[in-house]
């Protein structure tokens, strides 16, 4: 490491590690506030805007992203879905969000739009973010003077800051920077993957539809009235070059209910890669002056569309820290960040890992009197008002606790 007092050095008041859409969300709100932050990103824009990911957004979300006045699309583009489907090979049921939590319901925008808007909104605005940087590195965060960091076009570059937030994913530095010894670390990984397809076709159902059937767990999901997205459960073994269109077509039609399978529309696929399943949380989220936010603290699997609900209810929590300590000078509430978002993360994993217990063929993985178990907790939950209630206020989101 170059003598850091040769370096480029820098000044703000919050570094924000990675452009996901948890770094891009924070950066646009803090500077709502006035705020200054710059974010750096290890990839191209064009790279974190390849990636494919859910887009199932809570109201808490959808919420964030208007206070952040970036949700001009999303409330013109996006569908808001009263309800979901839940269906047990052919028989199908409805879980009615709005009625069963008194209104709540849930908007299907892609997350890559999303990400999109804000990435678009930040350059409107000005806002710095440096894209294509390397070894980026926290320095001294629980010290008076924390600062990052980075290269960029061989140069190596200095950002001293007041606090820096780790949104920079599973795969970032941020988490590594909390001493092995200062923190805790809750993984279950699930035996099978889900096999992705995107297509250009219209979606076989208004709403979302996720199958239990004998063959395997399928969903079918939807970005737009022309844009579909499925998914099958497949063995961890298998690899995207296992499945041609044709063969995902005719599994996917085996998997849905046959009223739905009769009405589905196939297509080339313009996209298709298969994702591991994991439930993974980091504890502590805070550290000095480090903040873990979004998928840098925790992943779920994607059964229960929480990863980018989750990620914003963290951003949620630091952007209300963030505004006392610089608007109230509180700084007292810094060690409230971890609390208030690990009781919300925990429950979103334990709703997902539930989701993928009750939906998913575990095979031999799980002896047959659990699998019989778990087909029978799904079928009480959804044969009844409480349950399907208990269903629908996770699913849409349960509400963001304040900073005292
Ligand atoms: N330096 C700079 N940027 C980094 C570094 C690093 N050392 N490591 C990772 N990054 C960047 C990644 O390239 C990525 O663009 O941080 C960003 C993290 O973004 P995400 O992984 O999307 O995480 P997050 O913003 O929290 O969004 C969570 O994304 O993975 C999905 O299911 C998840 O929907 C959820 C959402
Ligand atoms: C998606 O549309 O990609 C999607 C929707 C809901 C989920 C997971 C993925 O639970």
């Amino acid at each position: 490491m170059s003598n850091t007092k040769t370096m480029k050095t820098r000044k703000t008041q919050v570094v924000i590690i990675g452009a996901g859409p948890s770094g891009l969300l924070l950066g646009q709100l803090l500077a709502k506030q006035g705020i200054e932050n710059i974010i750096l990103e290890r990839v191209s824009g064009e790279y974190v805007l390849g990636r494919i990911r859910a887009g199932v957004l809570e109201q808490g979300f959808a919420n964030l992203v208007r206070e952040a006045g970036v949700a001009h699309n999303m409330d013109t583009k996006g569908e808001v879905h009263e309800g979901v489907e839940i269906a047990f090979n052919d028989e199908r049921i409805k879980v009615n969000l709005k009625e069963l939590t008194g209104g709540d319901t849930v908007v299907i925008y892609g997350q890559v739009d999303i990400t999109r808007d804000l990435m678009e909104a930040r350059s409107a605005a000005g806002l710095e973010s440096v894209y294509e940087v390397s070894n980026t590195q926290p320095h001294d965060v629980t010290g008076e003077h924390p600062y990052v960091t980075y290269e960029k076009d061989g140069k190596t570059f200095k950002i001293e800051c007041d606090y820096i937030a780790g949104c920079d994913g599973f795969h970032g530095v941020s988490r590594q920077t909390i001493p092995k010894e200062k923190r805790v670390e809750y993984e279950k990984v699930y035996p099978f993957g889900w096999l992705g397809l995107l297509s250009e076709t219209p979606p076989v159902n208004d709403e979302l539809i996720y199958c239990k059937s004998d063959r395997g767990f399928a969903l079918a999901s939807l970005r737009s009235q022309v844009l579909s997205r499925y998914y099958l459960q497949v063995p961890l073994s298998d690899t995207v070059e296992d499945w041609s269109d044709e063969a995902f077509w005719e599994e996917l039609k085996k998997r849905l209910p046959k009223s739905a399978a009769e009405k589905l529309i196939t297509g080339p696929s313009i996209e298709k890669s298969i994702v591991p399943l994991r439930s993974f949380i980091c504890e502590p989220l805070q550290y000095g002056k480090l903040f873990l936010v979004g998928d840098a603290g925790h992943i779920v699997p994607p059964t229960g569309a929480k990863g980018l609900n989750l990620a914003a209810s963290d951003v949620a929590a630091l952007y209300e820290i963030l505004t006392k300590v610089y608007k109230e000078n509180n700084t007292e509430c810094i060690a409230q960040y971890s609390e208030i978002c690990l009781r919300r993360i925990w429950n979103g994993v334990r709703f997902s890992w539930w989701m993928t217990n009750m939906l998913h063929d575990f095979q031999t993985t799980k002896s047959a009197f659990d699998t019989r178990i778990a087909t029978s907790e799904a079928r009480y939950y959804l044969s009844s008002e409480a349950g399907k209630k208990v269903i629908a206020e996770q699913y849409a989101g349960l509400p963001y606790e304040k900073v005292k």
